[in-house]
């Protein structure tokens, strides 16, 4: 009998990279590659607004023709038996794609925001766009030219939807970080909460995170092959 539990499920770019997208600090990495000063900072998107926006509406393209791969659509399975049993799944998201959505997931919380979401400085108002940024874009709210940014956080701002995320940790009965190098705080403090929490924790991941030692137990290999096993194992298959 499988028993129902609240999963609070913590995912990082490792979970999309065998769909194809870069992560950010493996050997071809995004910020291995490229100054994130400048194109993950408000000071950077200061100096430079265009070549910023370039650098999200090329992510933007690459995200158009990405798949979800196994391992997200195991976690939404995962979702959809285990608030089936009467338990639930927290799917808290570092990732800005939205390839979760995709595999079916129905409640991501994306805690650094999503690319295909555009900001207006001006006004905070945003919408759903899925196409270059540029200078010429009009906000469709405050009607302002060239204030648009992509909806994702910058180091240096606060991450999305903290509130609910502590509320889901204290709720929760099993911890799960996928895919993510526990480098970046408030995320990589999430483990050692769970653990004063006296939650099991769990870490998969292809190889040892920055934060390995917290975790209760470890899996380690591609997400695509881990994630399905370790879902198989909580739902009993
Ligand atoms: P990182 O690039 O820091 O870490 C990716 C992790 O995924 C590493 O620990 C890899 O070992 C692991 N990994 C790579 N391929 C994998 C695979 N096929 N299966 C399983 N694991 C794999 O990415 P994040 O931890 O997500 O923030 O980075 C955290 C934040 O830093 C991001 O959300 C982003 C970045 O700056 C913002 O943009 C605000």
């Amino acid at each position: 009998m499988v028993q129902p539990l609240n999963i609070f499920v913590l995912t990082g770019a490792g979970v999309s990279a065998e769909s194809g997208l870069k992560t950010f600090r493996d050997s071809d990495g995004l910020w291995t590659h490229n100054d994130l000063a400048e194109l993950a900072t408000p000071e950077g998107f200061a100096r430079n607004p265009a070549r910023v926006r370039e650098f999200y509406s090329a992510r933007r393209k690459i995200l158009e023709i990405a798949a979800p791969n196994k391992a997200h659509l195991a976690l939404a399975r995962l979702e959809k038996e285990m608030t089936a049993l009467g338990g639930s799944v927290f799917l808290c998201t570092q990732n800005v794609d939205d390839l979760h959505e995709k595999a079916g997931h129905r409640r991501v919380v994306h805690m650094h925001g999503e690319l295909t979401v555009t900001r207006c400085t001006m006004c905070s108002g945003r919408w759903t766009d899925r196409g270059p940024l540029t200078a010429a874009q009009v906000c469709p709210e405050c009607g302002t030219v060239g204030t648009t940014r992509p909806h994702v956080v910058w180091f240096g701002e606060m991450p999305m939807f903290m509130d609910q995320i502590e509320q889901a940790l204290e709720e929760a009965d099993l911890f799960v970080a996928i895919g993510t190098s526990g480098s970046v705080y408030p995320a990589a403090g999430f483990v050692a909460e769970a653990r004063a929490l006296g939650i099991p924790t769990c870490e998969i991941n292809v190889t040892r995170s920055d934060n390995t030692h917290a975790f209760d137990r470890r899996l380690y290999g591609p997400a695509t092959e881990k994630v399905g096993q370790w879902v198989g194992e909580v739902l009993g298959d």
